[in-house]
Formats: C-alpha cells, sequence, structure tokens
C-alpha cells in the first residue's frame, strides 16, 4: 500500500522527495531475503549487513537522503564507471580499439573470454575491461586512482574521499584473479604500462570510500549529459549517452538484464553493496547495502531502485 503513494505529486505538483526515499526504503525491508557481504575480500567481509542508505541529488543541486546515506563505503567496481568516463574525456574514441561494449553474460572476475577473444574484455566493467580502461587512464593521466579520487572530490564537494588503505591491501593479497587477467591482457599486447602499476591503480580505485550522497552528487554529471558540477564539459552529449548505454548493458554483470528489467537505469553496482544509477535529466540515485545476490548486486539496493522507478515511473523507458 506504501507503494501506491510513492512519488504522488505532493505541494505545488512538486515530489516530497524525502518521504520518497523513506517509502522506498521501507518497501525495500519487505523483500525476503538480504543475501550474504562480500567475503572474497577479507576487508569486505567486516561490512556491517545491516547498514542500508539511499540518496538522491538533483541536476539542479538539491540532495536528499534517508538511512545510512552519509556513511562511507567502499565503492568498489562502481569506480570502473569514473574510470571510463576520466579515459574517455581525456583520451576519446581509441578506447573502444581495446575493450568491447557487449554484455558478457559471465562473472565479473571471469577469464574465459579472453583467449578466444585476443584480449580484448568484453566491456569495461568486467574485471578485465576495467584494468584496461585503468592502464589507458594512467598512460593519460600518470595516476588513475588519483584522477577518480579528485574527481569525485570535485563533483561531490567532499574532500575527505580517500582510498581505504586497508581495503586496497586485502585486494592486492587476495587478487590472484586479477593478476591473473592483467597478465592474460598484457600477453596480448593490451597493457601500455607495467602490470603491476596497473593493479596498484585498480586496487587503489576500488578501494576508495565514499557515502551514497556524495556518489549521488557525483552521478549528476550523466544525468547532465556530461557537464560537471562547476557547468564545464566532461563529455560530449554522445559520449554520455554512450556511456549510459554501456552502464544500462554491462553495469551489473551477468544480472544486467534483470536490472535493466526490474529498474530500467543505466546503473553501476559495487561489491561493497552500492549501486549509482542514472536518471538522465533529472538526476543520480544511489543505494547501499553490503548484503549481496549471487552476481554481487546489493540485494536491498536493487530492491530500491525497482521501487523507486515502480512508483514514480523514473525509467528511461
Ligand atoms: O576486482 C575486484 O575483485 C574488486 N576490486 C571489484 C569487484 C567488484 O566490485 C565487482 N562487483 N560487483
Amino acid at each position: 500500500v506504501v507503494i501506491s503513494r510513492l512519488g504522488r505529486p505532493r505541494h505545488n505538483g512538486r515530489v516530497d522527495y524525502q518521504e520518497l526515499l523513506h517509502d522506498v526504503m521501507d518497501t525495500a525491508r519487505r523483500t525476503p531475503g538480504r543475501g550474504r557481504p562480500a567475503d572474497y575480500i577479507p576487508a569486505l567481509a567486516s561490512a556491517d549487513p545491516e547498514a542500508f542508505g539511499v540518496a538522491l541529488a538533483t541536476v539542479d543541486g538539491e540532495v536528499y537522503g534517508a538511512g545510512d546515506w552519509e556513511r562511507p563505503f567502499s565503492i568498489q567496481s562502481i569506480s570502473k564507471l569514473f574510470t571510463l568516463a576520466l579515459a574517455l574525456a581525456e583520451g576519446g574514441d581509441d578506447l573502444w580499439k581495446r575493450v568491447g561494449r557487449e554484455p558478457s553474460g559471465n562473472p565479473f572476475n571471469s577469464l574465459v573470454q579472453l583467449e578466444t577473444e585476443h584480449g580484448i574484455p568484453r566491456n569495461p566493467f568486467i574485471n578485465a575491461g576495467a584494468l584496461v580502461v585503468t592502464d589507458r587512464l594512467l598512460e593519460l593521466s600518470g595516476d588513475a586512482a588519483g584522477a577518480v579520487r579528485e574527481f569525485l572530490r570535485a563533483e561531490s564537494g567532499n574532500e575527505l574521499i580517500s582510498t581505504d588503505d586497508t581495503v586496497a591491501a586485502s585486494e592486492a593479497r587476495h587478487g590472484h584473479r586479477n593478476a591473473a587477467l592483467a597478465h592474460f591482457i598484457a600477453s596480448y599486447g593490451n597493457l601500455r604500462n607495467p602490470v603491476d602499476s596497473v593493479l596498484a591503480h585498480y586496487y587503489a580505485h576500488c578501494a576508495i570510500s565514499a557515502s551514497c550522497r556524495d556518489l549521488a552528487l557525483v552521478g549528476r554529471f550523466l544525468a547532465r549529459h556530461g557537464l560537471r558540477a562547476d557547468g564545464s564539459r566532461l563529455l560530449t552529449r554522445s559520449e554520455a549517452k554512450r556511456v549510459n548505454a554501456v552502464l544500462l548493458t554491462c553495469g551489473t554483470y551477468d544480472a544486467a538484464g534483470e536490472f535493466a528489467f526490474r529498474v530500467g537505469l543505466p546503473g553501476k553496482s559495487g561489491v561493497g553493496g552500492g549501486v549509482l544509477a542514472v536518471l538522465p535529466g533529472r538526476g543520480a540515485v544511489c543505494v547501499w547495502s553490503p548484503g549481496l545476490d549471487t552476481a554481487g548486486n546489493s540485494v536491498l539496493g536493487v530492491a530500491a531502485l525497482d521501487a523507486l522507478t515502480t512508483a514514480t515511473g523514473w525509467s528511461v523507458f
């Protein structure tokens, strides 16, 4: 019954966003099952399984939140969206010669397609593709993780955003699969920097801590078709459309079809339990809850986005 009043226009036809977010969380909490926090990296296994937050930032600068919306968490693969945007902004279309844009239909850390596809990863959001994009950004900027961190600070206005070194070190210690992917890609000549540098920058940008509030504010550049918070242009309108399209088709791994079906928005998830979704022309929403489904997406987070778009009709379709 709550869902029937979600997003109902309030005073002067305006949606009461604050009430909307509380209702969305209530609706999501009724989902059976909570999943489990990621435990393949020990530092992530200690995440609070009860944590749950939602934030919505509008293109004109308002920001709303509910629950644990200001609590920092490990952004993990959400960082892959920012490395892609920054690599495209600085280096343009050449990137697409080194990474594809098709859904992989395989888990995010899979190695299997790389051999038959000659070291060209399927898309920028599986680990293999993200390693190539990190390599490209390192080539262009000299500091891929630093570029991501500075971008997040500038777009959110939160100067405290930084890498959690414990998480990065934990990833490095348990990173056999990522190291295997990077070496395999390098064997095809698709990395320009030493494997160890690429891995270090990859772990460092995945291990950035930020809150739902921070990420919703950052996500506005895609809602604003490539315009940054200060009004300058990061991506052309066409590039922003392309990034949104790849987010929709590949941003939630082998569950991207299910995510599009339920939520109907471009979105990027991470194993820290965050999901950042874009409402083109309207704003960005970030949800966080560490319990994951088998594909690595936040159970409550996806349920909250599902409730939000079902109630409001704010999908891209
Ligand atoms: O490569 C890894 O294992 C992590 N640093 C990132 C994985 C991740 O977030 C995939 N997400 N669902």
